[in-house]
This record gives C-alpha cells, structure tokens and sequence, in this order.
C-alpha cells in the first residue's frame, strides 16, 4: 500500500501543483559582474572529474598543511575529506581577511527597536571580540580542543562572535535556535555532553522584550536530569552594564560576558591547525523520532563547501552587502550568514527581529539604509511580506543584484512577487534545495549561467549527482514525470560525517534504503536518501515535492510530529496522540493535534489549552499547534497502528481513501464532522507530503 502510494504519482496529480513555467534569465549586468560566468565549469564539476573537482573548493581557504587525499571512501558512508589537511575554521574567515579587509564590515548588526542604532563590526574588531572571547574559553571556562559548549542566544553579533572563539580553538560548537524552549536546549546540551552553556539575558522581538535567561535555569536543570553536569552558564548581556532579564543569576555557575571579559581584554589566542575532519559543530534537527539528531559536521570539507558555494551560487563579493534574514540557529545561518560569507570577507548582516516589525517595510527600510545587494530569505517570509505589504518594496530605493528562497518549495505565484516586486526584475534568483544534514546546497541554478524557472529549484549544483528512487529501489527516469524519493548518489565535502555519538542510526536513517552493497568501499553503492520526494522533469530542473517521513516543515523549520506527540502524552489527561501536518497560506504547513483522552476527563477546553502550552515549554512557539482536536478514538488499523494519513486528509479536506478496514472506520466520519463540519464531503488534491503523510512508519 504505502509502496502503491510512494511511487505511482500520476502526471495529472503532480500538475495540480506544478505547471511547466517559462525560464527567466539573469540581466546582463548581473552577468558581468558575477563570479561565475565561465561555462567550462560544468565540465570541471562533471563525474569524469569527481572527486577532485572539489579542489577548486578547498583551494579558496588557506590550510595550514595541505590535504594528500581528496575522499577516503574506504569506510563507507563515513567519508573523509581533504585527508591529511589542517586548517582553522576561524582563521579562515577572520585572520587572513585582516591585511586586505581589516577596516571593511564584517557585521553589521540591525536592532529590532528602529532607534537604536545600527553597528559595525569590522575586521579587525572581530578579530578582537573574537580573540578575547576564545581566552574565556579557554582559560575561564577551561574548555579543550573537541570539548562541546551549547550556545542558546538569540540574533545578536555576540552569536557569531562566540562560535568563531569555538572554531577557533576546536571546541565544537552546537546552536540552539534562540526561539526553541529551554527544555529543548537542556536536551540537546545533555546529548552533546556540554558542562558549558552559554545564553544572552534577553533581546527583542515583535517590539517585545523576550526575557531569554529564565530558558538558561530550565536547560541547566533538564541537563541534569538527564545526567549532564553544566558548570557554567556565560551570559551576554544586549546591553552592556544592564540586564533584560528578571530572573537572577546563580553564584558560581552563572556569569556576565562582560564581566568576565575584563580580565581578558587585548587577549590574543592562537587559531588552532585543525585536522580537516576535525568536527566543527553539530546542528541538532529532527528527524522520524521523537529525539532530535545532532548533525556532526567536520571542518575541512564543510568549510570549504560553504565558501565555494557562497561564492559561485551566493555570487558574493568583498565589496557586496549581504543580508540573509535566516536565523543562525539553523543551518542556514550557519552556513550562509556566518561561515561561507565571512571566509569570502563578505559584509554580512544580521538582524535581530521580526521581518515584519514594525510594518512590512522593514527589509526594505534596512536593504535601503544598508545598501544590501544580495538578499536571502524563505518563501514564509515573502508570503508573509507580500500580504502585510505588497507595494511596500516600491518605496524604498535599494537595488539586490541576486535573491534566494530557501526552506521549503515555492509557488510561482510568490516567486513573481519575489522576482517582480522586491527584485524590481533586476535580481537573479536562486531557489537552493539542502538540508541541514548537507551542509550547503544541493540543487540551484547557477546565477549567471543557467536560467530561472519559478517553482523549481533547478539543476543539481556542481559536483553533485542526485538520482530519483522509487520505493524498490528502481530508478525514476528524469523527465518520465513521476516522483519518487530523491537521494545524491556521491558524497561530497559538506554533507554530514555522522550522527552525534550514534553512527548506527547515520547509517540507518541516510543509508541503509538504497545500499547496494554493505560490503562496497565504492561510494556508487552507497546513495544519500534526503527524505524528500521530487520529480525529475527533462530538463532536469528538481522539482521538491517536500519530505516523505514524520517531518513537518513548518515555515522552512523542521519539527519531528513524534517530538509533539512525545509532548502532548506528558499532559496527563491525554491517552493517544498524533500530529498531522495542515496546508497554511504563510507557513507553508502547520502541525495539527489530535488526542483521545482518558476517561473521565471531562474539561476538554482546559486540556486544549495545557496541550499547546506544553508543546511550547517542550519545544518552542514555532510548534505551537494551528488546531488541537479532542477525538473520541483515533482511526487505527487492526493492528493498532494511528492512521495519520486518515488525519491528515482530513484536516486538509482531502480524500480519505479507503477506511474500511481499518478497526474503527466508524470514527472517521465522527472526526470528519468534528473538524469540517456537518457538510457534504470536500475532495481535494492535495498536496505530496500530506498525501503520503505517516508511510513511513
Ligand atoms: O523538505 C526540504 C525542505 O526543507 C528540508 C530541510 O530542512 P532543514 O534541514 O531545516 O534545512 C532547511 C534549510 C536548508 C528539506 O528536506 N527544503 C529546503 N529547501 C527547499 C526545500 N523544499 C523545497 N525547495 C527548497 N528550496
């Protein structure tokens, strides 16, 4: 059934969604002056050249011992890169700038409260901060090389600042997005084995200000109580000398920034030389269970990824003003704010708030004021502008030369918004496929080189080989217009080295699916499964249909619906759970509750309410639920397994599909009048990732 499902995707089911659009080509002032405009370099990337075409890559950073082997393929899948090579990450992107771009920006950091003024960091002062903060590390906080430190904070500079004093000196950061609870922090904190966290006292948001240091006590004690002892907590204050916060700080564990920063000021540390497959960070991300995965990735070929493709597909300059508005709690703040920027010296722009604070002219206020050329962003965010403020980009006078969209598919509709409005039919646009576990994109056309086609992300990036599966392991002929599961059949520098200290589940979650061969040391044998579905069309621009497991992408973030599910079984009235994603005109999808609860109970409003305020404590507000629906039953097979698929049509007021079998069809209609009413049936398409929602298990 779920095979049936997976594979057979009729053209006329897919063209609801996706109609072939014209191709849209770059100006040629963009062309000019791009950095990549030479078309040989396809044939450089092509396979005959794999994996060595990746030296055009390392070679953008400065090693301190170069690499003798490109791949070491001979433990399948745990590739190794650039072996032999050493590097600092840190050096990478602040040191070796300073002779040429000491004085240029580096940061320039935009406030929420529109008076507070805007700062720059240069070069050089980041040199400082960064270096001074390193010291603390190191000899306040005692840290080693390949110790691991959980950095809780919001969108301020001092983020970026303290990651590259961890890069600095190996010390292996892991972010928690600033907006997850800190229950999720302590969570990750334990499974990392961190004894040092490190938060900011507060900052604003929504012209709010989010007392953030309350999350610091609650991670602290979920630490340990899962058995992980956190010594210190380090906090940054948002504003020197005064404190956002209410909650007090504990003697001896917890400690001012900038406090402790004044017995290291001038401090001077030296970047440590790095093996290549040393790892950097982790990013944890969800995944089909309810326990997040912590995505371990290694300095060399990651590094070297992320500059590459920040400079051919970002098009970034020195000169260029970059702003990505991603948060640099995910991946894409990682690598598209902080890393791949700053190893190409690029400005890049961090802003604290809401995109939306206090109108829908803010991005275009900030791009004018800033002269932002190069701006990057998710669809949720442009739908949400384009409703608040359609015309608003017309006020201002700024100019992008190059656009991205990120996160999640993109209707046409609002790429022309994108391409029209904000880009003022000057900006190219990319549209990048990637997931946190790749480190950096997989599928974009190149700017200068390829055309745009709205609603597809385009060809595979350079060195990249991707291949479309159906469930049997057989292959989906590009352009044969069916979809299936998309997977990269060859590694390459910045996909992921493992799963924090859980190699089994690596192989398992990524690998095992299509595996020839587990013998093989030959990396053909061992394609990449992404998890996502796509169609292949002929001219082999990717189309992502969205992703084929237990994963909601809730406005381009990633949430596990077994992690809500694990939530919501904690509020003791509730006896079943599941968590079924529904179709939202902004966010793309949102999680949709639906519980059985014990007998007896009879409040249900006050259950409802204790459900979403748990699901928020647990995870964050961005899991916060679009509906909670308390059901008599949920519909089951006869062997007991939750049919989310059955709760996910209907949410959607999509087809059902047979329920007769199942062991209490009865419910189905009960919970159809629940939720859409007493009328008639309402048969919709719908969309691939709900459609299949729940076949994976
Ligand atoms: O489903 C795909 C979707 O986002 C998922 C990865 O989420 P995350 O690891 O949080 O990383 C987000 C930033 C890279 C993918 O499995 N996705 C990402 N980019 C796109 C996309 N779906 C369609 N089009 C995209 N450009």
């Amino acid at each position: 059934m779920a095979t049936e499902r997976a594979t057979e995707i009729s053209q006329a089911q897919i063209a609801v969604h996706w109609k072939e659009e014209e191709y849209v080509r770059p100006t040629t002032k963009f062309v000019g002056q791009a950095n990549l405009v030479d078309p040989a370099v396809t044939e450089r990337f092509s396979e005959d050249h794999f994996p060595e075409c990746f030296r055009e890559y390392a070679d953008l950073l400065n090693w301190s011992q170069y690499w003798h082997t490109t791949l070491d393929t001979s433990n399948p899948p745990f590739w190794k890169w650039f072996v032999g090579g050493k590097l600092n990450a840190c050096y990478n992107c602040v040191d070796r700038h300073l002779a040429k771009y000491g004085n240029k920006a580096a940061l320039i950091f935009v406030p929420e409260p529109e008076d507070e003024p805007v700062y720059t960091i240069t070069y050089q002062e980041l040199f400082t901060r960064v270096n001074e903060v390193a010291a603390v590390l190191r000899d306040f906080c005692g840290l080693n090389t390949g110790d691991r430190v959980t950095i809780h904070m919001p969108m301020i500079p001092e983020l970026p600042i303290t990651m590259l004093a961890c890069a600095r000196l190996g010390i292996v950061h892991s972010v928690v997005f600033g907006g997850f609870s800190g229950e999720a922090a302590g969570l990750r904190a334990a499974d990392s084995g961190s004894r040092v966290m490190i938060y900011a006292d507060g900052y604003y948001r929504n012209g709010k200000i989010v007392d953030h240091k309350p999350s610091a006590d609650i991670a602290v004690a979920l630490a340990e109580k899962e058995g992980q002892n956190v010594e210190k907590v380090l906090v940054w204050r948002r504003h020197y000398g005064q404190c956002l916060s209410t909650k007090p700080m504990v003697p001896g564990r917890d400690y001012f920034m900038d406090e402790v920063l004044k017995d290291f000021k001038r401090a001077k540390v030296d970047p440590i030389s790095m093996d290549a497959e040393a790892p950097l960070f982790l990013m944890y991300t969800s995944g089909t269970t309810g326990k997040p995965k912590g995505c371990q990735h290694r300095t060399g070929g990651y590094l070297a990824y992320v500059t590459g493709t920040s400079k051919y597909y970002q098009d970034i300059h020195p000169e260029d003003v970059y702003w990505c508005m991603a948060d640099i709690g995910w991946i894409t703040g990682h690598s598209y704010i902080v890393y791949g920027p700053l190893a190409l010296a690029a400005t890049s722009v961090l802003y604290e708030g809401a995109p939306n604070y206090p109108d829908a002219g803010r991005p275009w206020r900030i791009a004018e004021q800033l002269d932002v050329n190069i701006f990057h962003t998710s669809p949720t965010a442009i739908r949400s502008l384009r409703k608040t403020g359609p015309e608003e980009p017309k006020k201002y006078n700024y100019h992008f030369k190059h656009m991205t969209t990120v996160g999640e598919p993109i209707e046409p509709e609002t790429w022309r918004w994108y391409y029209d409005v904000v880009g003022k039919r000057e900006a190219v646009i990319v549209d990048t496929w990637w997931q946190t576990e790749t480190g950096g994109f997989l599928c974009s056309t190149k700017p200068a080189l390829d055309p745009m086609k709205p609603g597809s992300t385009g060809p595979p990036v350079l060195g990249i080989f991707p291949i479309i599966y159906d469930e049997e392991g057989k292959e989906v002929a590009t352009g044969s217009g069916k979809a299936g599961n998309i997977c990269i059949r060859n590694p390459w520098p910045g996909i992921m080295q493992t799963v924090w200290k859980d190699d089994d589940r690596f192989v398992k979650q990524y690998y095992a699916k299509y595996c020839k061969n587990r013998q093989s040391k030959d990396w053909r044998d061992w394609p990449y499964f992404a998890a996502d579905g796509a169609v292949g069309p002929p001219d082999g621009y990717y189309r992502i249909l969205g992703r084929v497991d237990d994963v909601i992408n809730v406005a381009g973030h990633r949430l596990g619906t077994k992690e809500i599910e694990s939530a919501c079984l904690t509020v003791p009235e509730v006896a079943e759970a599941a968590v079924i994603p529904v179709v939202d005109e902004i966010r793309g999808r949102m999680p949709v509750v639906y519980v059985s609860l014990k007998p007896g109970v009879s409040d249900g409003t006050r259950v409802k309410e204790e459900i979403v305020s748990t699901i928020e404590t647990m995870i964050g507000k961005i899991a916060r639920p679009k509906a909670v629906n308390i059901v008599p039953d949920l519909p089951k097979t006869r062997s007991g397994k939750i049919m989310r698929r059955v709760l996910a049509a209907i949410s959607n007021t999509m087809d059902t599909g047979d329920v007769t079998t199942l062991a209490n069809p009865d419910v189905v209609e009960l919970i159809r009048r629940q939720v859409q009413g007493e009328g008639p049936v309402v048969m919709k398409e719908g969309p691939e990732d709900v459609k299949r929602f729940g076949e994976s298990e």
